[in-house]
């Protein structure tokens, strides 16, 4: 059976991707957060996961207000790098896993939570950055990874609650799917940010570093934190955060078992207008 080993969380700031594909990672503003994600780089060579069931947002790059699914699942064999205005970033096309995302939408859909089935689909900074970080420059990505795009753009947005109860439905389906993969769940956007009016350039690092605490030790009273306050305190674009407790949801502790090891923390502002924050759980 495929077995979720560990969760990643990371921001994906887009001016990372720029400073990345423009060979900026070297200059003391861009080093110090490009520090965060050393480790972690190495530990995926370690770790050589199968697939990467990678949640996060679109920016209106494949989707539009013209259609604005609440959870969509990449059931495709590939998925290009959208153009957001500037060319598609430079880096490899993402290959997906169309096996396994035809029977999570199975198993997750018919354990009732509504995911629109995505064919065809281009992948913004949300999905590339979180790459990028973890994993460098390469020729090709080190493996398929199914695209799970969350609309926390256009309101109304789900609350951290139901996204948490999805994590766990997709640990679900993921578990049951019969062949031996080593799969990662990853929980990308945030950290605290607002990248419009008044309050615009927002950062809250008090706030951001309980939310960190509570994700690893009271993830299910972290659930119950409504969409209000994460507006308030970590800015309009702090809401990307909900989406980190779909990850967290697929753990085993959240099923019974134990609890997961914290192998790596990051925490760094600013890049651009954002705070970064990155974290590894594993399961033991
Ligand atoms: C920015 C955009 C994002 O989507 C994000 O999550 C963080 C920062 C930006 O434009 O700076
Ligand atoms: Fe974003």
């Amino acid at each position: 059976m495929a077995r979720i080993t560990s969760s990643v969380y990371t921001s994906h700031v887009p001016a990372v991707g720029a400073a990345l594909d423009l060979g900026k990672t070297a200059e003391p503003y861009w080093a110090k957060v490009f520090s965060g994600y050393e480790f972690s780089k190495e530990w995926e060579r370690q770790q050589r996961p199968d697939v990467i069931f990678l949640v996060y947002n679109d920016h209106a790059s494949a989707f539009s207000l013209e259609i604005i699914p609440t959870f969509a699942i990449g059931t495709a064999a590939e998925f290009n790098p959208a153009d957001e205005g500037w060319g598609p970033r430079p880096v490899p096309k993402v290959i997906g896993h169309p096996e396994l995302a035809s029977h999570i939408a199975q198993s997750v859909i018919q354990d009732d939570f509504d995911l629109t089935i995505v064919n065809r689909m281009d992948v913004d900074h949300g999905l590339t950055v979180p790459l990028s970080l973890m994993f460098g420059q390469p020729q090709a990505w080190p493996c398929p990874v199914v695209p799970f795009a969350v609309n926390v753009v256009q309101y109304p947005v789900p609350s951290g609650r139901r996204c948490f109860m999805l994590g766990q439905a997709i640990r679900k389906a993921i578990e049951s799917f019969d062949e031996p993969l080593n799969v990662q769940v990853w929980g990308t956007g945030g950290m605290s940010h607002q990248l419009q009016g008044p309050r615009a350039g927002l950062i809250n690092a008090e706030w951001d570093n309980r939310f960190l605490d509570r994700l690893i030790e009271d993830p299910d009273g972290l659930s119950k934190v409504p969409h209000i306050e994460y507006v308030r305190e970590a800015g309009s674009e702090g809401i990307e955060l909900v989406m980190w407790l779909i990850a967290r949801g697929a753990m085993s502790d959240i099923a019974g078992g134990p609890k997961p090891k914290v192998v790596h923390r990051f925490y760094h502002v600013p890049a651009s207008n954002t705070a970064v924050g990155h974290l590894i759980l594993e399961n033991p």
